[in-house]
């Protein structure tokens, strides 16, 4: 593929692990640019990676191909305000990993910009195993997404998805599930401790259960989620018994539920920021 220059504004953790991920993946440092509003950041990068850094944003917006839009949902207003509109050309990408900032808002802040992606990561995106879902609009080319889809993929799974609307199910999916599974954790961790086991032991129990429960779905992508669960529960077992009472206690009504409730938080803070 051509190589482009990537621009980011924003140093932080997401810009940090991304940048990572791609120079980890070959791409070629001195093809990466980041802004920051302070100092320490960037100097990191530059001495780690060899990676052009910047406090300027503008130096972004002149050297970028395609710029990621890395600051938080609150300070995006503020800092494309300051951005110089006359350095954007239609041919730049400008790819935003905000949470809950829609495009049609982003458009509003920096009018100048045509093509515009929106990409959701996580937080697992930090050692590499994130999933991001990106959307993109009609002005984005194939080869835009392309370049987006490398960025992305440097930090895990990418799905491109048909509307932005479908991001808010991203959101409940894939953004804030981390979450659901640590509770899941953090309340076996708790019992197992009750049952005699030691904070650490019980870590190690519950831990090592999860990963090889996600590595057995990862390594038989044609088995069913279901499938793998049935096969476990041997009739009358104890893993029968217990996966019975989370049924009975209503566990995937209540999983719906709260994924419900990311949806529709999500779409909330849409028109709030
Ligand atoms: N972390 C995640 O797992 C995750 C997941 C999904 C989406 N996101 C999104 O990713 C974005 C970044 O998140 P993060 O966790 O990386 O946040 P972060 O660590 O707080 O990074 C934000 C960075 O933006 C810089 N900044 C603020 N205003 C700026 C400006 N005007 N010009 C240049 N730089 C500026 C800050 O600089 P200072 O250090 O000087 O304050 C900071 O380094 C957010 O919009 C968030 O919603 C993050």
């Amino acid at each position: 593929m051509q190589q482009r220059t990537v621009g980011f504004i924003g140093a932080g953790n997401m810009t940090q692990s991304i940048i990572r991920g791609l120079v980890a993946s070959g791409y070629p440092a001195d093809a990466i640019i980041a802004s920051n509003r302070s100092e320490g950041k960037l100097n990191a990068l530059n001495a780690d990676l060899g990676i052009q850094i910047t406090t300027d944003n503008n130096d972004v917006l002149r050297q970028s191909d395609v710029v990621v839009l890395s600051v938080k949902p609150q300070m995006m207003a503020d800092m494309l305000s300051a951005c110089d509109a006359s350095l954007v050309s239609d041919d730049m990408v400008f790819m935003s990993i905000a949470a809950g900032l829609p495009l049609q808002r982003l458009a509003e802040m920096l009018p100048a910009a045509q093509k515009w992606v929106r990409a959701m990561p996580n937080t697992p995106s930090a050692v590499g195993l994130g999933m991001t879902g990106l959307y993109g609009n009609p002005h984005v080319t194939q080869a835009d997404q392309a370049l987006c889809n490398e960025l992305m993929s440097a930090v895990g799974e990418t799905l491109w998805v048909e509307n932005e609307a479908q991001i808010d199910g991203v959101i409940a999916a894939a953004g804030s599930s981390p979450a659901y599974f640590f509770l899941f954790l953090e309340a076996m961790q708790a019992e197992a401790e009750k049952m005699g086991f030691s904070h650490q032991q019980a870590r190690v129990l519950v831990q090592q259960a999860m990963r090889g429960a996600a590595e057995m779905v990862m390594q038989n992508p044609d088995t069913e989620i279901s499938t793998l669960r049935t096969n476990v529960m041997s009739k009358g077992g104890t893993t029968a018994e217990a996966v019975n009472t989370f049924i009975a206690g209503g566990l995937p009504e209540l999983v719906s539920k709260s994924m419900q409730a990311a949806v529709t938080r999500a779409q909330q803070m849409s028109k709030q920021l």
